[in-house]
């Protein structure tokens, strides 16, 4: 069997269908605040990931928050944190060297994704 990388993107991209949440109690993934609409990075840059920790449930079933980078409403392999907790309202990241575009999101995992608006990536 051949996996190709758009077996992978479309593998994850299921992933984050599928997590979305039916019945469990507690799932907890705040919304992304920043990158927002019209937000533009460049390669190379630092820029803190930040989202809205406001009214958290009690019992958080998954405190470990990861974000990774999509692209044209794939999500790419590419993760820029990891491991950090979901409660802490902010990540500080490195945008990674990739392709302009302006059709970027960032997906904030804690027990589903959450998906930003749309924003810039620049190479220059
Ligand atoms: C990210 O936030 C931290 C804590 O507020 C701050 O120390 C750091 O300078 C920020 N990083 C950037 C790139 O703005
Ligand atoms: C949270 O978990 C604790 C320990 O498992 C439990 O005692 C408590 O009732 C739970 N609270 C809620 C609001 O579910
Ligand atoms: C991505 O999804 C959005 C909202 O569902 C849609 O408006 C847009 O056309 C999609 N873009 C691509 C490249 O598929
Ligand atoms: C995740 O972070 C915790 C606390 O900072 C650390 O103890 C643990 O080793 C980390 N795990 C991985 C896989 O990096």
């Amino acid at each position: 069997m051949k996996f190709s990388l758009f077996t992978f993107l479309a593998a994850t991209a299921l992933t984050v269908v599928r997590a979305i949440p039916l019945e469990r109690r507690d799932v907890y993934t705040p919304p992304v605040l920043y990158p927002h609409d019209g937000t533009v990075w460049y390669v190379g840059q630092r820029h803190n990931v930040t989202w809205d920790t406001s009214d958290p449930p009690v019992n958080i079933t998954n405190k470990i928050g990861r974000i990774m980078l999509r692209k044209s409403n794939l999500t790419t392999p590419l993760i820029l944190a990891d491991n950090f907790s979901i409660l802490l309202g902010r990540i500080e990241v490195t945008v990674p060297w990739v392709v302009d575009g302006s059709d970027y999101q960032i997906v904030l995992f804690g027990d589903s994704g959450n998906l930003s608006p749309f924003f810039t990536i620049d190479s220059a």
